[in-house]
């Protein structure tokens, strides 16, 4: 069950599930906490699990006109306050949640137990790939979601799902077509003026495991390998048979390794 939590920004709507160490799961674009469907199910058996719906996403009202990734991280950090959470958590962040997971890591260091990112980026758009965000955001306040979900369902979706997984593929057409323009557009014109992590990945010294789909056509397996070769303690895991949506198209898979890693690997403050 979901409850809608009070922060300074406004409000988020979360998930709050299990006991024990926290993992904040954040979740990707255009989509909302139910991406983690299968991870609150399993993650829940021996941890508390907290699922926010980011600004503007879900049932969670939009924060403003853009959604920077300092501001989703921010409000990341007041939900814990909220929720009295001072223990360092576990940040498991997919692909525009990893965005958000590098400025958690920035901007609450002390916060911060363990990173995971899903099919996520370091690098920030090219002026053309911006530029190109900044005209979707004005498409989708002017026309709506339809476009928006043609064009991102095969980059989301690996050729394997889209063969196999009718379900899934409609499931997630759905939860792009309910999304809020609003909040849609406030989040690409965030993305397009998202800073560079690259230089800071020496900086994060927790340990980070990384997941990556085989067939991931936004954020490749070689891009991936790349940020885990740049940060201090890292473990890439690249699942088969799926795209970008890793955590969604590969349910199984995806929660062993996060099991597996999250068994193994110490936090500092551990
Ligand atoms: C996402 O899955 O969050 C998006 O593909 C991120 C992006 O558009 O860069």
């Amino acid at each position: 069950m979901a409850d809608q939590v009070q922060i300074a920004q406004g409000s988020l709507n979360v998930v709050d599930r299990g006991q024990g160490p926290v993992w904040l799961l954040v979740h990707g674009f255009p989509l909302n906490h139910a991406m983690w469907q299968a991870q609150i199910d399993a993650l829940s058996q021996v941890a508390r699990v907290l699922a926010p719906d980011l600004p503007g996403f879900g049932a969670s009202p939009s924060h403003g006109d853009v959604l920077s990734m300092e501001s989703a991280a921010d409000a990341l950090a007041e939900l814990l306050d909220a929720l009295a959470i001072t223990t360092p958590v576990v940040l498991c962040g997919f692909s525009m949640g990893g965005y958000i997971g590098w400025q958690f890591a920035r901007r609450h260091a002390a916060r911060l137990g363990k990173l995971v990112l899903c099919d996520t980026k370091a690098a920030p758009d090219t002026p053309a790939a911006a530029e190109n965000r900044r005209q979707r955001a004005e498409q989708v306040l002017t026309r709506g979601l339809s476009p928006l979900a043609a064009a991102m369902l095969p980059k989301l979706l690996g050729s394997h799902t889209r063969q196999s997984q009718a379900g899934l593929v409609r499931q997630v057409e759905e939860m792009i077509l309910g999304c809020n323009p609003q909040g849609v557009a406030a989040a690409l014109l965030g993305m397009a003026e998202r800073a560079d992590a690259q230089p800071w990945l020496a900086e994060i010294k927790v340990p980070c495991l990384l997941v990556v789909g085989a067939e991931d056509a936004i954020s490749p397996p070689a891009e991936m390998r790349q940020i885990a070769a740049g940060l201090p303690d890292a473990r890439l895991v690249e699942i088969p048979q799926a795209g970008h949506l890793t955590p969604w198209e590969a349910p199984a898979a995806v929660n062993a390794a996060l099991l597996d890693w999250g068994i193994q690997a110490r936090s500092a403050s551990e």
